[in-house]
C-alpha cells in the first residue's frame, strides 16, 4: 500500500467513525450519560401555594385566554376574577367561564382602575401599542403583572415601564414563552453544563413559513412596522431573548440587513382582485388565496370569533373574508414588515450571534447551531447532535414539541409561583433583561433603516455596581 492509499483509508476510517450517531435517544438517556438534569423543569424552589394567586385578564383575545386557561386546569393555584376587554363577546366568554362578578366586568382597561385594588394581579394581553399604559397603571395600583411581549413597540416605553417597575418593587413577568420550551432548556442545559466548552459563536434561524408571514404580517395586524412594531421586534424578540439567554451575557451592538421583497404591488399577479372574493383570476393557484386557507383548510381562525355551533362556520368565515383584512390580496396590502433580515450581535463576553428571520419557508421551528471551544451542537426544534471535538463522538437525540414547545402554561407556573411567594427571582427573566432583549430588536430596526451599527446600553449611563 503507497503512503497515499495508508492516509486517505486512514481518513476514511475516521470520517466513518464521526459519523456513528444515537439517532434514537430521548433526553432522559442523554442527561444520564452526561449527568445532567432529566426534568428540565425541575424548579425545587416551587411550593405547593395555599391561596390561589388572584388575577384580572386585561384583553380576552387570543393570547389573553391561553394564559388565562392555567386557572381552569390549575383552581389552586391561580383564579381569574376580573376581565376587561371592549369586545363584549370576547368579555362575556370569560365572564361565564370564570363566573366571574358583573361589577369586575369591564369594557376598558381603564375602567379596572376606576376600583380599589381586588386581585393580586393583572395578566396584560392587548394588542403591542396597549401594553405601556395599563402596565403602568397597575403597577401603580400595586399589582403584580403578566405582560404580553412586546413589552412595548418604543424604546421609551419600555424604559417607563423599566423604571416604574424598579420604582415600585413590583413583580413583572414578560411572556418570553421560549424559555419555556423543552427544546431551548435542554440546549441551555447542554451549554451551562460545559459540554461544549465556552460558547464562541451561535448561528440561529426563526422561519416563520409563509402562510403564517402572510397571516399576520402581510394581512394582519403587524403588518405595518409604523401602525404596530418592526417586525424584529413583534416577531423576533424571542430570539433576541433567547440568544441573549444562550449566550449568558449582555449585547454590545447590533447590526441588521433586511428588506420586504415579494408582499407588494409590484408583485401582484395580471387577473388578481383587491379581495380572494372578488372573483380573482389566479385564486386557484396562489398560495395566499384567503379561500383555501380559511375557508377551505380552516387554518387560523382564532382571528374570527366563530359560533360555537360548526354548521354556520362557512357562512361567518366566508363573510369576515368579504369585510376583514384577513380576505385581502397579499399583494395589495399596507404592508411593510421585511420579509427576510439577519441581524449580527457581539455580546460584551465577546460571542457572536447572527441571527436570520426567514418567510419564504414551508416549515416553521427554530434552526439553531451552537459553536463551542470543545465541541458543537445543531437543533431543529425536533432532534439535536452534539459533538465532542475530542473524541469525534456524536449524540443524537429527539423530542416533540409544539411551535412554541408547550411553553404557556410552564411560563405561567413559574409567574404564579413568583407572585405567591413574591420572589422575582423565580421568573426565568428579569425585567432588566427582558427589555434588554428589546433594545436588540430596537437597535437592529434602527441600524436597518440607517445603515448603521447600534450599540446597546441599558441603562444610559452605565449600570450600577
Ligand atoms: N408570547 C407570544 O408568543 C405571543 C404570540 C402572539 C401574540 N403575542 C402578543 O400578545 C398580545 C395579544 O395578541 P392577541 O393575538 O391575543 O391579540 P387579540 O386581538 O386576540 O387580543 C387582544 C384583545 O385586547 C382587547 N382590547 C382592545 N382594546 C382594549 C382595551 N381598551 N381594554 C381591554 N382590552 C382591549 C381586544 O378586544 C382583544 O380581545 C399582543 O401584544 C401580541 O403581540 C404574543
Amino acid at each position: 500500500m503507497s503512503l497515499r492509499q495508508f492516509i486517505s483509508s486512514r481518513k476514511l476510517l475516521r470520517s466513518f467513525s464521526s459519523v456513528k450517531v444515537n439517532a434514537t435517544l430521548r433526553w432522559k438517556e442523554v442527561a444520564s450519560i452526561f449527568d445532567l438534569n432529566s426534568d428540565v423543569f425541575e424548579n425545587p424552589r416551587h411550593i405547593k401555594i395555599k391561596n390561589p394567586v388572584t388575577a384580572i385578564l386585561i384583553g380576552a383575545g387570543h393570547r389573553g385566554n391561553i394564559y388565562a386557561d392555567y386557572a381552569i386546569q390549575n383552581p389552586g393555584e391561580l383564579k381569574i376574577v376580573g376581565v376587561a376587554d371592549p369586545n363584549l363577546e370576547r368579555q362575556n366568554r370569560v365572564k361565564i367561564k370564570y363566573k366571574l362578578n358583573p361589577d369586575y366586568c369591564f369594557n376598558d382597561w381603564e375602567e379596572v382602575f376606576s376600583k380599589e385594588k381586588f386581585a393580586d394581579a393583572i395578566i396584560i394581553a392587548t394588542s403591542d401599542n396597549l401594553h405601556a399604559k395599563p402596565c403602568i397603571a397597575a403597577l401603580d395600583a400595586g399589582y403584580d403583572i403578566l405582560l404580553e411581549k412586546p413589552i412595548a413597540p418604543t424604546e421609551e416605553e419600555c424604559r417607563l415601564i423599566l423604571d416604574k417597575a424598579s420604582s415600585t418593587n413590583r413583580i413583572v413577568g414578560v411572556c418570553h414563552v421560549l424559555r419555556y420550551s423543552p427544546y431551548f432548556r435542554q440546549l441551555k442545559e447542554v451549554l451551562d453544563a460545559g459540554l461544549i466548552g465556552k460558547v464562541i459563536s451561535i448561528q440561529h434561524m426563526e422561519p416563520i413559513e409563509q402562510v403564517h408571514m402572510s397571516h399576520s404580517y402581510v394581512r394582519g395586524n403587524w403588518r405595518n412596522s409604523k401602525t404596530a412594531t418592526p417586525i424584529v421586534l413583534a416577531k423576533s424578540c424571542h430570539d433576541t431573548d433567547i440568544i441573549r439567554w444562550l449566550v449568558d451575557s449582555s449585547a454590545h451592538d447590533v447590526h441588521c440587513f433586511g428588506n420586504l421583497q415579494w408582499f407588494t404591488n409590484a408583485n401582484a399577479p395580471e387577473g388578481s382582485t383587491e379581495r380572494c372574493t372578488d372573483g380573482c383570476k389566479v385564486e386557484s393557484s396562489c398560495p395566499y388565496s384567503a379561500l383555501q386557507i380559511y375557508l377551505r383548510d380552516k387554518q387560523r381562525l382564532y382571528v374570527f370569533d366563530l359560533p360555537e355551533n360548526k354548521s354556520e362556520w362557512n357562512k361567518v368565515i366566508l363573510e369576515n373574508l368579504k369585510t376583514t383584512d384577513y380576505g385581502r390580496c397579499v399583494y395589495r396590502m399596507d404592508n411593510d414588515q421585511p420579509d427576510h433580515l439577519t441581524v449580527n450581535i457581539l455580546f460584551e463576553n465577546g460571542v457572536t450571534a447572527a441571527f436570520s428571520m426567514e418567510a419564504h419557508v414551508s416549515y416553521e421551528g427554530r434552526r439553531t447551531r451552537i459553536m463551542g471551544s470543545k465541541g458543537d451542537i445543531v437543533g431543529d426544534m425536533e432532534t439535536f447532535e452534539l459533538t465532542d471535538f475530542k473524541t469525534r463522538k456524536k449524540t443524537s437525540w429527539k423530542m416533540k414539541s409544539d411551535p412554541h414547545g408547550g411553553g404557556d402554561h410552564r411560563l405561567v407556573k413559574d409567574w404564579v409561583q413568583a407572585v405567591a411567594q413574591q420572589d422575582k427571582s423565580l421568573l426565568s427573566s428579569s425585567i432588566e433583561v427582558s427589555i434588554e432583549s428589546h433594545l436588540m430588536a430596537f437597535g437592529a430596526e434602527k441600524s436597518r433603516l440607517n445603515r448603521t451599527i447600534e450599540e446597546i446600553n441599558l441603562y444610559n449611563t452605565p449600570p450600577p455596581s
